[in-house]
């Protein structure tokens, strides 16, 4: 296997790997790469959906899919699509997150695999939650030390967004109630494995703070634009550009992404499966 980085702060790509025949020592490598660089691109793959989900058992455990209905026959995996003939529509993870941040238990990793591309356009771009806390000053960095987020769905999946979700018609994603469940994560957490720190924040899935300097709304709304202006920052970010058969796995305890909707007209297909994680710790 050979790992080149993609730029100077996150992402890199993995050639010379298999990942429908892959075993337990380059599985536990691969693992590594991935919380090292936190996006990592393994091109040129043919996976069907048991495929892939053979593959993310190799990471780890099946983390629970709310909300999205998976692949038929196959539980664990889901299928992200917009049709080419939904041009208005909004698109699956358009807006920056950290998958499903809002579960007691987030997934540790995703696995991306493209399946259509669209001849332009519907890059995903992923930005450094390490390298955004590194670049805190001191001050700020004490500050945030004992802020909760609080996490929920309730401005993605409740009752109130079926209608965008039904613009979907390659998905079936069906919000409830259960979307306004709330679940505190510290702001400033430890990796697991790498024991590095980082910014565990994402614009959407954050709703609320709580700590130390937040004593008002105002507070609150000023530190939340604050932290989405500062952790998707440019220069925290590696954008990769789709090409049939990437599979791409990253680890959402570092980073944050988000799916752009610039491809009118063209079709998009991705499978994913996610891979389960531990309570974010500070
Ligand atoms: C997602 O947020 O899981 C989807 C990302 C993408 O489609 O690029």
């Amino acid at each position: 296997m050979e790992i080149e980085r993609l730029t100077g702060v996150l992402g890199a790509r993995a050639t010379g790997i298999d990942l429908g025949d892959l075993d337990d020592s380059s599985a536990a490598e691969l693992r590594a790469a991935t919380c090292a660089h936190e996006v990592l691109v393994v091109p040129g793959q043919e996976l069907s959906p048991g495929d892939q989900t053979a593959f993310s058992h190799l990471l780890g455990p099946y983390s629970p899919v709310p909300f999205v209905q998976p692949v038929d026959g196959h539980p664990e995996v889901i299928r992200v699509v917009k049709e080419a003939t939904e041009p208005e529509a909004f698109n699956f993870g358009g807006v920056w997150h950290s998958d499903f941040s809002f579960l007691s238990t987030p997934p540790a990793f995703t696995i991306l695999h493209a399946i259509d591309v669209p001849d332009v356009g519907g890059d995903t771009v992923w930005a450094s939650m390490t390298a955004a806390h590194d670049a805190l000053d001191d001050g700020m960095r004490e500050r945030l030390a004992g802020v909760k987020a609080i996490h929920s769905a309730s401005a993605s999946y409740s009752p109130a967004q079926q209608g965008l979700h039904a613009q979907l018609s390659g998905m079936d994603i069906r919000t409830s109630e259960d979307a306004l469940e709330v679940h505190r994560h510290p702001l400033l957490c430890t990796h697991p494995e790498t024991g590095r720190r980082s910014l565990y924040f994402n614009g959407t899935y954050v709703r609320g703070l709580e700590g130390p300097g937040i004593d008002s709304a105002d507070d609150e709304q000023v530190m939340l634009r604050w932290l989405h202006e500062w952790t998707t920052h440019v220069r925290f970010t590696f954008r990769h550009r789709w090409s049939e058969g990437d599979v791409v796995i990253w680890d959402n305890r570092s980073t944050q992404h988000v799916a752009l909707n610039d491809y009118r007209g063209q079709r998009r297909e991705m499978t994913r499966t996610t891979v389960v994680g531990n309570r974010p710790a500070a």
